[in-house]
């Protein structure tokens, strides 16, 4: 029997993830179709998106570059300019899987909107699952709304855990490369350069996730998904450092079995998989290749040289405003990193001090994550100038 064309809008289409979920499209055409695209200032290549596919929908959500956009075609094709209308596009009734592939905590009210309505959301804006895990949840729980995990790491757990029930887990071991800095000593990431911060070893990434990685932040934020999006108690979570980036994550089971998941460095797999589940399909990703030797490392992570782990960790703690506090902190340190306002380093230090001094929320609605989410970014502004 022929499989029904599943109806998809892709947030941030432009971005790394935006166009490896396009790539992934174009190689099952018969299985979905793009019925909405939305980016924020890379309006060309937007363009050339909504030509190949001709979508219903098309958003550009940086009102200033959308306004100043005037080519002719894109204007007469249905199109919104301003984040408001994500919203509407999110809830369409045509509208099956919402890819959220847009970065930072912008995400956040569109892929609530997507929950709210019941969608399937293929998630690779982690920054919602780390500023709002519980109340993201608890409406994913409440209006039956499937969350599938679009980081690698979070595809792999998701894949090794199965149906098992979590009191059969011992642990849940989430792999990071490292990132360009693994071998540096403490004194040497104080003169890391923005280029050298840049050039993740393993994975072509956009530069505020290459940023994180490089801190080891993207690692802390991954705990905390993680935490929330497999209910998982933060003493049962663990980091290792596997510099080949195959094996994508692992789960320990109560009897000592260590399951895991493994494929080429390639967010192809788990986007499809995001998107096909629970089926499996062929897919365009990178194959592993039988003929050659490899060696894989895993070794313990070093909490002292990377101080963001340990951020990360209190975090899935302490929840309640911690998450929100420390995403707008690194979000806005890491921009301030890349205007070369502040040095590497500095980029954690920061969301520790801002984190230790904020004023706790045990059980914040979305209004109050929001407004303490300005907070902390005029907190790093503060930061800047002293
Ligand atoms: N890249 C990866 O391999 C990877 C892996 C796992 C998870 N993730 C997560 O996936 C998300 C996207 O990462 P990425 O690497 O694809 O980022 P990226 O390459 O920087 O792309 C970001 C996308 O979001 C759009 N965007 C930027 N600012 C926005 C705003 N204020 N409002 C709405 N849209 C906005 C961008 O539009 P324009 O380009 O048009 O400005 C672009 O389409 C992040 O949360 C990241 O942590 C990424």
């Amino acid at each position: 029997m022929g499989q029904a064309t599943k109806n998809i809008a892709i947030l941030g289409s432009t971005g790394s993830i935006g166009t490896n979920t396009i790539e992934v499209i174009r190689s099952c055409l018969s299985r979905f179709r793009i019925v909405g695209l939305s980016a924020h200032t890379s309006l060309d290549e937007l363009y050339s998106q909504v030509q190949e596919f001709e979508p219903e929908w098309v958003v550009g959500t940086c009102r200033t570059a959308w306004d100043e956009f005037q080519h002719p075609v894109l204007k007469d094709t249905a199109n919104l300019g301003g984040t408001e209308h994500l919203d509407s596009l999110v809830r369409a009734d045509n509208v099956d899987i919402v890819v959220a592939a847009m970065v930072g905590s912008a995400g956040l009210a569109s892929t609530y909107a997507a929950i709210e309505s019941g969608k399937r959301i293929a998630l690779a804006n982690k920054e919602t699952l780390v500023m709002a895990g519980r109340q993201v949840m608890a409406a994913a729980r409440l209006n039956q709304a499937e969350i599938l995990p679009v980081d690698s790491e979070h595809s792999a757990v998701f894949q090794a855990l199965g149906e098992t029930p979590l009191e059969q887990v011992s642990r849940v071991v989430l792999t990071a490369s490292g990132g360009p800095f693994r071998d540096f000593s403490s004194a040497d990431l104080k003169n890391v350069t923005i280029q050298q911060a840049l050039a993740h070893p393993t994975w072509r990434m956009g530069k505020k996730i290459s940023i994180d990685s490089a801190t080891m932040m993207n690692k802390a934020l991954e705990i905390i998904e993680a935490r929330w999006l497999f209910d998982l108690p933060p003493e049962k979570l663990g980091v290792v450092v596997h510099p080949q980036s195959i094996v994508h994550s692992l789960v320990e089971f109560i009897d000592g079995s260590v399951v895991t998941q493994m494929s080429p460095p390639d967010m192809k797999l788990p986007i499809q998989y995001a998107l096909t589940y629970p089926e499996r399909c062929t897919s365009p990703a990178q194959k592993t290749d039988w003929t050659q030797a490899v060696c894989h490392e895993l070794i313990p992570a070093d909490f002292e040289r990377f101080p963001a782990l340990e951020l990360g960790f209190e975090v899935a703690r302490q929840g309640g405003t911690t998450g929100a506090v420390l995403n707008a902190a690194n979000e806005a340190a890491v921009e301030a990193f890349l205007n070369g306002q502040i040095g590497f380093t500095d980029i954690v230090a920061s969301c520790r001090t801002i984190l230790d001094h904020h004023e706790f929320d045990p059980n914040p609605d979305l209004n109050e994550l929001i407004k303490i989410d300005a907070w902390a970014r005029q907190e790093i502004a503060k930061w800047i100038l002293a």
